[in-house]
């Protein structure tokens, strides 16, 4: 633990929207008074028909419903396109960076008004309406934005899949809010690799059939067309016209869904509306990452994730902003990649994970230092925890302890961050995602839900709603009741375990449930172990996360064989390759132990409170094992670890 204060470096105070006083005048007026509060900063948006109500939440368990802005009514892709066409219609709105660095793109207001119009009006054509979800399998290109502006346009909820998961978890996302439209590309292209995306559509149908499949044309490749249900966006978007009204949609109507991995089952879909969201999106992306009219701006996310759709789509294109869309990798073609984009575009603010920062740090400095960066001004982290020697790279070599680093704190369910520094306001400590945001209340809590004060360790909760916050799972909203409010009633649960210093700064310290965080991706446990003991010659499962030093958490898994199975190398390779066909790559077991038994209460519950030590190779520390129904699995189990240091 970094006890080093990094203070808020001149030039930047000098130039940033808030500073210390600042920060504390707003946030005491956005707890204090989150109507008024949340009543002015509404106005941010252009509204169709303005608000007149602005707060109606409630975390009672028995009652859990949140709305904000509940009688106004807005259209998002305006608020994001059409808005900025009178002052900035000429100002890139887009920069796209290709895979390969010979190609580039850069999309005006204008021009990004023209093809967001007609990628609407090619949805209309296939009969998508208002409340219809379309699911969005894309790479990284200009269109996969021009999509989700799209459906927001015409008031179609999207809900997008990373392009990294398989069929079978594809087909799952297009049921589990059933679709009728797929929008795709031919392929994708990542460090030089070709993605098969409408192969794996053509897959996935053949389990969740839908009535069409829009498809864009990115390599060229060979793909299967299906008479009657399949589309080449080309050609369908010349006959169509580049303007088109934007629907008239309330602030309470779904935006979009993005399913997420929970401590248990399936993923769920959670679910954002309208006019908090972009509310929401758009405020912390400018006092976050202190935006400025000109300003480049770079998130290396996946439009897959939320990072992509708050921070690389929706709130900086409503701040009418420059933001920048990478197709590629950060290695590829070589580790200097990301900082020649800087250099390319002349990226002002840069945002990305630190499994990324690790991955890199480790090829060596001179990957870095061969470049110029000079047009960098803040750097930005997200997805989990930064250890304090990737912060101290991050700052040093790659900001040259000229740019603050924003840790930002949040979640899929929050829609936009809620803790984090604000670059003029804040005292950095590696490692810490330092004070709340603006309407964000965040509390720690011990096992019994008992609010802990003053410099503390426990479970992070929030205490009140802010206007980004999901409404609901979709489809399911007991399970929305049940996940997040059951656990500390009256309290939003964030599944985060959380310290607070003297000082008030919060320092995450990673989830408390099932959930493990893969290269900055989110993974359950169950849903592994489900994909595992789907393959016949498996009875049982059990999986945790385990430290690995690029990817944060690494996959272990414990895997127990049908009787008369022999545990061999190559039966370590099917499984992985079995997990990867059944969820997609990033769920690729790092470890696999076999193991003849799993610890569990003579009740039968796996303890894996003793399968985390043994994956972490720490287990002179197992604690009581007493309860255990045959305590000799442990001494096997630990034995034949993969882990050994
Ligand atoms: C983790 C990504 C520490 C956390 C935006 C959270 C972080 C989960 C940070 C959500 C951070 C995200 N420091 N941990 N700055 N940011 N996390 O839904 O465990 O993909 O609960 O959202 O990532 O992951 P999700």
């Amino acid at each position: 633990m970094s006890e080093a204060v990094f203070p808020v470096p001149a030039e930047v105070a000098a130039r940033a929207l808030v500073d210390d006083a600042k920060y504390q005048e707003m946030y005491a007026k956005s707890v204090n008074d989150p109507e008024g509060f949340w009543g002015e900063h509404g106005k941010r948006i252009d509204w169709i028909k303005p608000f007149t109500k602005v707060k109606n939440t409630s975390y009672d368990y028995d009652n859990v419903s949140i709305k904000w802005f509940e009688d106004g009514t807005l259209n998002v892709s305006a608020n994001c396109v059409d808005r900025h066409l009178a002052e900035r219609g000429d100002q890139i709105a887009i920069i796209w960076e290709g895979d390969d660095p010979s190609e580039h793109k850069n999309i005006t207001y204008k021009e990004l008004h023209g093809e967001v119009c007609r990628f609407a009006n090619v949805l209309k054509e296939q009969g998508v309406k208002k409340g219809d979800r379309v699911t969005i399998y894309m790479p990284m290109i200009p269109e996969a934005a021009y999509a989700m502006l799209a459906c927001a346009r015409v008031g179609a909820v999207h809900s997008i899949v990373f392009g990294g998961f398989s069929p079978d978890s594809l087909a799952q996302r297009i049921e589990g809010c059933s679709s009728r439209c797929v929008i795709t590309a031919d392929e994708g292209l990542r460090g030089g690799r070709k993605v098969p995306l409408k192969a794996n559509v053509d897959k996935a149908c053949e389990k969740a059939p839908v009535d069409s499949v829009i498809m864009v044309k990115r390599t060229g490749g060979d793909v299967d067309f299906v008479e009657g249900r399949d589309v080449w966006y080309h050609e369908a978007a010349a006959k169509v016209a580049d303007t088109c009204e934007p629907e008239e949609m309330n602030a309470e109507d779904p935006l979009f869904i993005l399913y997420t991995s929970g401590s248990t089952g399936q993923p769920k879909g959670v679910l954002h509306t309208s006019g908090g969201y972009l509310t929401y999106a758009s405020m912390t992306h400018q006092y976050v990452f202190d935006y400025h009219d000109g300003d480049v701006y770079w998130c290396t996310a996946d439009v897959g994730w939320v990072t992509g759709h708050s921070y690389i789509v929706y709130g900086p294109l409503a701040n009418g902003a420059t933001t920048l869309m990478f197709e590629g990798v950060p290695t590829y073609p070589s580790p200097s990649r990301f900082w020649e984009v800087c250099d390319k575009h002349k990226v002002n603010i840069f945002y990305t994970a630190p499994t990324a920062i690790r991955a890199l740090m480790g090829g060596g400095d001179e990957h870095v230092t061969k470049t110029d960066r000079s047009s960098l001004r803040l750097l930005g982290s997200v997805g989990e925890p930064i250890n304090p020697e990737a912060w101290n790279w991050y700052y040093n070599v790659v900001g040259e302890k000229r740019c603050p680093i924003v840790d930002t704190w949040w979640q899929t369910e929050t829609g936009g961050i809620l803790i984090s520094p604000l670059p003029g306001a804040t005292d950095l400590k590696p490692g810490s995602a330092t004070r709340p945001f603006f309407g964000v209340q965040p509390a720690i809590v011990d096992a019994e839900g008992k609010v802990l004060e003053g410099a503390t360790e426990g479970n992070l909760v929030i205490t009140d709603s802010w206007p980004g916050q999901m409404r609901t799972v979709y489809g399911d909203h007991d399970r929305f009741v049940q996940t997040y409010f059951a656990t500390y009633k009256g309290y939003y649960f964030t599944g985060d375990g959380c310290r607070r210093d003297a000082d008030g700064y919060y320092w995450i310290t990673g989830r408390v449930d099932d959930v493990i965080n893969v290269s900055g991706h989110r993974m359950g446990t169950a849903e592994v172990e489900s994909a595992l003991v789907a393959h016949p010659k498996v009875s049982e499962a059990a999986v945790v996360g385990y430290p690995h030093d690029i990817k944060g958490q690494g996959i272990y898994a414990y895997v127990t064989l049908m009787e008369g199975e022999e545990p061999t190398e190559e039966l370590k390779k099917e499984l992985v390759k079995h997990v990867r066909a059944e969820i997609g790559p990033i769920a690729s077991p790092d470890l696999i132990q076999f193991a003849p038994g799993l610890p569990k209460t003579r009740s039968g519950k796996i303890m894996r409170r003793i399968l985390r030590k043994i994956a972490e190779d720490s287990f002179d520390s197992l604690g009581d094992t007493s309860t255990l129904a045959d305590p000799a699995v442990v001494d096997d189990l630990i034995d034949n670890r993969q882990n050994k240091a």
